[in-house]
């Protein structure tokens, strides 16, 4: 159970927070990136991934982990297929594979690993997500099939968990931050999926009583045989849903109003602002200025964005025979677009651009 600042969190998250704050880390604004890979073993901590700064070509990287340096600088490598999918010079030495030696104790829970992108000696952008060595032990391998539904990729099995990982990190960083004094007991996973997320919450959330709910009916029963201990609900695609009034003291859903059209974010809008208690929050995620601008193939989205705060055109076809037809869509919005139109519904407390990982913005609302 969360009780403000005393988490019930499996493990030593809020004390890494705390540190954190401490150092000041974090406070860097985040760069459009990822980390592919990120392993601890015999005292050596490796990570890889990709990270650049909009405009400006990074010179070095450095590899921080609660807040202090570890290891030396390095100097970016070239990543082509980076380059081509953003389209912009400052793309392509973007490339970041580091090793250094972290002591046995920091890794025995949880620690904040950040990369950070500098230019002439200056930290001018970040990634960071919290880790822990231990995590892949607690995780179920999804199907490749369901895996693909709500990743639109082939990736590999552990791409697939730091992400869910990384995004258990985003939210839990949100829920100790603006969670206010109320303990957190029930939490719904809002298109849960095929429980990237859910199962990294189930896992490491103690006292706390996970649901997750789709409306991917396969991927919802798969993670009620998988796992035990959560409750696992199959929704229409229009509300209402089967919950009663003021349910959940938290509701999550990473990259779900990313594909609803506009009038529809509102109906479920809604619909979240009946499930959860006065007082609880509500954090998505939304495709903001940034991803409507690097869809280089597409430029009308990024002006649609510009001149009319949305663009809700874009036809994703992953969830064909399962969504009704023309329901899956990419939509992108601008920030300013989503606090006015959001505010009719929550009081927005937060909004952090890139802040959800995979160039996704994180919304942080409250009930009243
Ligand atoms: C991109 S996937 C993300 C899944 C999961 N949140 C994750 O991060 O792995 C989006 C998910 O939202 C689900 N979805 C779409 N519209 C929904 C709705 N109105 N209510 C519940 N789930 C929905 C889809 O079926 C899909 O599983």
């Amino acid at each position: 159970m969360w009780a403000g600042e005393s988490v019930g969190v499996e493990g030593q998250v809020m004390n890494v927070l705390q540190t954190n704050k401490e150092s000041g880390a974090g406070t860097l604004p985040v760069a459009p990136g990822r980390f592919d890979s990120i392993e601890y073993s015999e005292q050596f901590l490796t990570v890889a991934g990709w990270m650049f700064s909009p405009g400006r070509a990074l010179d070095t990287f450095r590899l921080k982990v609660n807040g202090a340096q570890i290891g030396e600088e390095v100097v970016p490598e070239a990543r082509e297929g980076v380059q081509k999918k953003f389209g912009v010079p400052e793309a392509l030495n973007s490339g970041f594979r580091m090793r250094a030696v972290a002591p046995e104790k920091t890794f025995r829970n949880w620690a904040e690993v950040e990369v950070c992108g500098r230019v002439g000696g200056q930290d001018i952008g970040q990634i960071s997500m919290l880790y822990r060595p231990d995590y892949q032990a607690a995780l179920v391998e999804a199907p490749a099939e369901l895996r693909f539904r709500v990743t639109g990729s082939r990736n590999s099995i552990g791409v697939y968990w730091l992400a869910g990982l990384q995004t258990f990190g985003k939210f839990y960083r949100a829920i100790t931050r603006y969670g206010g004094p109320d303990p957190v007991n029930r939490l719904l996973d809002w298109g849960c999926g095929c429980g990237r997320v859910t199962g990294v919450l189930l896992k490491y959330l103690t006292g706390v009583e996970v649901h997750g709910c789709d409306i991917d009916r396969e991927a919802v029963e798969w993670c009620a045989a998988n796992f035990p201990t959560g409750h696992f609900t199959a929704v229409a695609p229009h509300p209402p849903t089967t919950y009663a009034d003021n349910t959940f003291n938290v509701v999550t859903g990473c990259s779900v109003l990313t594909h609803l059209r506009r009038e529809l974010q509102f109906d479920w809008l809604k619909e979240m602002n009946r499930i959860i208690a006065p007082g609880g929050l509500l954090l998505v995620s939304v495709h903001g200025d940034f991803a409507a601008a690097s869809f280089n193939n597409r430029p009308e989205v990024k002006t649609e964005v510009e001149t009319v705060g949305i663009s809700d055109r874009t036809p994703d076809h992953i969830l064909d025979g399962i969504a009704p037809d023309s329901y899956y869509r990419g939509t992108f919005q601008s920030k300013a677009y989503t606090c006015q139109e959001f505010a009719r519904y929550f009081e927005v407390i937060d909004y952090i651009e890139l802040g959800m990982g995979n160039l996704q913005d994180l919304v942080v609302m409250k009930k009243a």
